[in-house]
């Protein structure tokens, strides 16, 4: 939520900020800004909508200036318009900052401002933080770095923050807490934004701000203390990033690319990992925490949206194979009641960001409580990898199109791997069900490419329901994560609503809602549930519900009832997930196109959600 960049070093800041701004257009784009310090003065720039607006208001007239900073906001205080978009100056217009996160006490901070003879223009929490620094820096006649110190000790909320002021033209002070910001170290520059895009092109060396430190750059060198005023040493990591994994590479949208890719993204994830001709299976994330899993009495999965959808088919896998008890939460849900949790619990952590913040809290929460806290994640270096105690990457590559897509099929392969390391450490898996499941996990990159090969069927189908307004996805078993997550791809994308069920549960309720209109996409793959599932296909059929199936190929029973069928390689059903999903993906993306909806950038959503 909110992307931030800046810039300091010899080179025109303007386009290194608006490619920077590109970048992290996913956290956000409901407005964009950057501010530049020319002759001791900042220039401010800001525009509702995406980063193209703003680059057409600038129009070519910013060049020269080799110290700025920029912003892509997604609103939480005030209106996505103009005035509300940052960056922000301070009252008297020294001060010029860029915020992503939230300042809970920022009401009564503005009121004692105001009462002080300040006004503000905006309505943001933003305008109230730098004016707050200001104030602070006439009060006690401060050095910038003291007022924004003092400043951090006394504003409660999220926030990484990057400030330039004209008093010391030649300087960037930044700091952060729950909220990400990464620094980079070029050659007499230095790149600060709200993840490594923005900077991959420039330098691999980064620095990941720790939660309460101050960055302060000062031309070209820098130091980083915490608000005790202590020089702290930073880490210098090497970035493993391809540049070209950043863009679209020849596909319309990153969506589709990244729907396309996950053959490779599959087998990247299980790469020097998985071994079928040794049956070794390696996760070098979890080491240390690999008997206290084994032992473990019960594990709870914290997630959100799409990741949380991968948690719901884990908790069938662990317990089916390693016969562990398993209880899926929203991370937002846990964070907030008083979950029993006892020492020595299994807390997993799924994300594809690694800084949504609900999951954040919530394994705070758990570390609090005793619980050892392994993460499941994407984004390499991020807050969730950081804080939890071990854990096992996706590598999966940077996912831009908003949707989850190749990251949920990469969090399935890696929740399979842990399932199965752990049965075979547990002894609940027998010799021969291991080795053809580690065989089956081997193939599913080719037979996800097969499902690929159908994506002229899905769109031919979605053509005929574009206009309908409802749909119910149904599926069972290991299929009914996927109904809820085939739902959700299409009313983020489509804004179509949808509903997933497990097949059997609508007849308690859902099934009225059926009649000649209402299109119901059942995952009817050939497994364990199959004969309940067709009953269910004739359930919705006796209502003159519209059925589109998903099958394995080779069915001759369902195609005689379903209105269409869309065939996918078998697998086993711990696997079919990794199958099924696949063209409930690529039928909300051509219905999303077909709507005229931005697929990578959805209305109201952002990529990373960084605010609770
Ligand atoms: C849906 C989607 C979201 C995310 C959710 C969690 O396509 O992308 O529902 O899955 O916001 O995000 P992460 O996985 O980054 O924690």
């Amino acid at each position: 939520m909110c992307g931030i960049v800046a810039y300091i070093g010899a080179k025109d800041a303007y386009p290194i900020l608006l490619k920077g701004l590109h970048r992290l257009e996913y956290r956000g784009y409901d407005s964009a800004g950057i501010a530049l310090i020319d002759n001791a003065e900042i220039h401010v720039h800001k525009k509702a909508g995406k980063v193209k607006n703003l680059e057409r208001f600038v129009n070519g007239s910013e060049s020269g200036s080799t110290i700025g900073i920029g912003h892509t906001r997604w609103a939480t205080h005030g209106l996505p318009n103009d005035l509300n978009a940052h960056p922000h100056l301070s009252a008297n217009g020294s001060l010029v900052m860029i915020h992503n996160g939230i300042i809970e006490n920022y009401g009564s901070l503005k009121q004692d401002l105001i009462n002080r003879g300040y006004s503000f223009e905006s309505d943001t929490d933003t305008e109230v933080f730098i004016t707050f620094i200001e104030d602070i820096q006439k009060e006690g006649n401060h050095p910038l770095e003291d007022a924004f110190r003092i400043a951090l000790t006394k504003v409660i909320g999220a926030y990484a923050v990057v400030i330039m002021s004209t008093k010391e033209p030649r300087k960037l002070v930044a700091a952060r807490k729950g909220s990400p910001l990464v620094l980079g170290l070029g050659e007499g520059e230095f790149f600060l934004a709200s993840d490594a895009t923005p900077i991959v092109e420039y330098t691999n060396e980064v620095i990941y701000l720790k939660d309460e430190e101050i960055l302060i750059i000062n031309d070209d060198h820098y130091e980083i203390k915490n608000l005790d005023d202590v020089a702290q040493s930073p880490y210098i990591e090497t970035l493993d990033i391809e540049l070209e994994t950043l863009e679209k590479g020849g596909y319309k949208h990153f969506m589709l690319k990244e729907i396309f890719e996950q053959p490779n993204s599959i087998r990247d994830c299980m790469r020097g990992r998985l071994n079928v001709d040794t049956g070794e299976l390696v996760l070098g994330g979890i080491r240390e925490y690999a008997n206290a899993l084994a032992n473990a009495e019960r594990i709870v999965i914290v997630a959100c949206g799409t990741s949380w959808h991968a948690g719901l088919v884990a908790e069938y896998l662990f317990e089916d194979l390693c016969r562990i008890p398993v209880e899926v939460e929203y991370a937002s849900e846990f964070r907030y009641r008083n979950p029993v949790i006892n020492e020595g619990d299994i807390v997993i952590a799924i994300s594809q960001s690694g800084e949504t913040a609900d999951t954040l809290a919530a394994i705070e929460l758990a570390k609090n409580k005793g619980a050892i806290v392994l993460g499941v994640v994407n984004t390499v270096g991020s807050s969730i990898a950081r804080n939890s105690y071990e854990g096992a990457y996706l590598h999966a590559g940077p996912e831009i199109g908003v949707a989850s897509t190749k990251a949920f099929t990469a969090q399935l392969t890696v929740l399979t791997m842990i399932a199965l390391r752990l049965a075979a450490k547990k002894g609940t898996i027998t010799d021969t069900k291991y080795h053809e499941l580690l065989v089956e996990l081997d193939s599913i990159p080719d037979k996800v490419a097969l499902a690929l090969k159908l994506n002229d069927k899905i769109e031919t189908i979605s053509d005929l329901f574009k206009e309908a307004q409802n749909f119910l996805y149904l599926g069972r078993g290991y299929n009914f994560p996927v109904a809820l997550e085939g739902a959700l791809k299409l009313k983020e994308i489509s804004y179509v609503h949808a509903e997933g069920y497990p097949a059997a549960e609508m007849k308690h309720g859902p099934i009225a809602l059926i009649d000649e209109k209402m299109p119901v996409v059942v995952i009817a793959t050939r497994d364990s549930s199959y004969d309940k599932v067709v009953s269910n296909i004739q359930e919705v059929k006796a209502r003159k519900g519209v059925i589109i199936a998903i099958v394995t190929e080779g069915d001759e029973l369902i195609p005689t009832m379903a209105d269409f069928t869309i065939e996918i390689p078998a697998t086993h059903d711990y696997l079919m997930p990794l199958l099924s999903v696949i063209p409930l993906q690529l039928m909300s993306y051509h219905m999303a196109i077909m709507r005229g909806c931005n697929v990578d950038q959805p209305r109201n959503l952002a990529k990373s959600v960084t605010v609770e």
